[in-house]
């Protein structure tokens, strides 16, 4: 087999075989392929797709290029979350131990950020002592004992995707569908998911800016499941503002206990039943997403739900009283209020602006070696379509330094727009895919 034959193949608007889609996975990881040719594959599949087939095939063979976490050991259906990433984005925080209360287990591998505020492992060592380095073993023990661990992304899973995702970086070839689809996917696969719920952003805030790209994206996703045999969900949801009212690592995470206790914003309450009650039905615990519902809003109202987490957040490290008493979380000193500067309904939160005064604020980073800085962030006040009357608030900043604060305001200017009528209602949830 000749690569060169497999670019010309491509280029063609031909379809690869199983065989010569292994053939080029395994040699780009052993680098026996060299970048220039994988890069020209890129573009190839960039311009001509891929089949449903040739996706499947590249997905698998990404996932099986390393390490892959076995959870055989862990009792049913091991259903992995996964978001394409947001504003304001802690539903893993709110999930993973709601829907293990519940008693699907949770084992999952998270990521640091990159943008606009930490990733779910950053918004966790918010808990001092926090632990998210554990042995596979550890892990999977804690998975047993009490039903969820999340931890960082550790080990040699999936290197292909992490050569390929970098070239793509730097070739224009990131927004290739079938590349952006295997790629997630083959991540989740290798990270032992039985079935994948995919939260599936779309908005100003997010990777996808319109529906459509989002849809397409989405029913790639949902195919390859189908192909590889994974039962695959993705929930199209709206990042045109921030979802819920904060922005930051500590501040997320106070939200979402308040979200676990039943206390949380409207939208992100929503998203996390509509998601949630999902991943109980494909885990086989309730038959509809009714039930589902049901028994997740139960876990909420009783405190069981707040429970598993301080449960948790105790077995990696920290102290299960900062769950209980949010004050004990790290604080920033200064705080700094927005106010509206005229009546009437707003109209548009950019996201985008809104994840750029975080990162500014020192949030989120944006090379991988950055620190973040836990305690600061903004909470708004308002949401789109609330009524404002002028000098109320619209946003707290929370700061550790001025200079970033006056930065951060100016990131932010024109982020709210108020007209003095009511826009139509723009959904939370555009589609599910199943
Ligand atoms: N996220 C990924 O993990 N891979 C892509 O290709 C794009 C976004």
């Amino acid at each position: 087999m000749r690569m060169v034959d497999m670019i010309a193949k491509k280029r063609d608007g031909g379809e690869l075989t199983t065989e010569e889609i292994q053939f080029l996975v395994t040699g780009y990881t052993d680098g026996s392929i060299p970048d220039y040719q994988m890069s020209a594959l890129a573009m190839a599949v960039f311009f001509r797709g891929m089949t449903a087939r040739e996706t499947g095939d590249l997905t698998l063979a990404m996932a099986g290029s390393g390490e892959q976490l076995d959870l055989s050991s862990l009792q049913g259906i091991k259903v992995d979350k996964h978001s394409t990433g947001g504003v304001g984005d802690k539903t893993t925080l709110v999930v993973a131990p709601l829907v293990a209360a519940a008693g699907i287990p949770v084992a999952k591998m998270s990521g640091r950020g990159l943008g606009y505020s930490g990733g779910t492992i950053d918004k966790l060592e918010s808990f001092a002592g926090f632990e998210v380095e554990r042995t596979r073993e550890q892990f999977l023990q804690q998975v047993r004992d009490i039903g969820v661990s999340v931890i960082g992304q550790s080990g040699n899973l999936t290197p292909a995707d992490k050569k390929l995702y970098a070239l793509r970086d730097v070739t224009a070839t990131v927004e290739a569908v079938p590349l952006i689809a295997s790629s997630i996917m083959s991540k989740k696969i290798a990270a032992g998911a039985d079935a994948i719920l995919l939260d599936v952003k779309v908005g100003k805030g997010a990777f996808m800016k319109s529906i459509e790209e989002a849809e397409t994206l989405a029913n790639a996703m949902v195919a390859i499941g189908s192909q590889v045999g994974r039962k695959t969900v993705a929930v199209i949801s709206d990042m045109n503002q921030p979802l819920g009212f904060a922005v930051g690592n500590a501040l997320e995470v106070k939200e979402a206990v308040e979200t676990l206790a039943g206390k949380g914003p409207r939208d992100l309450t929503e998203l996390v039943l509509a998601i949630g009650s999902r991943m109980l039905v494909m885990g086989g615990l309730v038959t509809n997403v009714e039930e589902g519902r049901k028994k997740l809003e139960d876990l909420m109202a009783s405190g069981k739900a707040v429970d598993k987490l301080a449960e948790m957040v105790e077995a990696q490290g920290g102290n299960k009283q900062d769950v209980y008493d949010l004050s004990r979380l790290p604080q920033a000193k200064l705080i700094h209020t927005v106010t509206a500067e005229q009546d009437g309904y707003i109209s548009e939160i950019d996201a985008e602006a809104i994840g750029h005064a975080s990162v500014v604020l020192g949030a989120g980073r944006l090379t991988k070696e950055m620190p973040i800085d836990l305690a600061v962030g903004l909470v708004l006040h308002k949401k789109r379509g609330d009524q404002v009357k002028a000098g109320e608030v619209l946003v707290t900043i929370h700061a550790n330094e001025d200079r970033l604060l006056q930065s951060a305001l100016k990131e932010m200017e024109g982020a709210f727009q108020i007209s003095t009528a009511i826009d139509g209602d723009q959904p939370l949830i555009y589609k599910i895919i199943e």
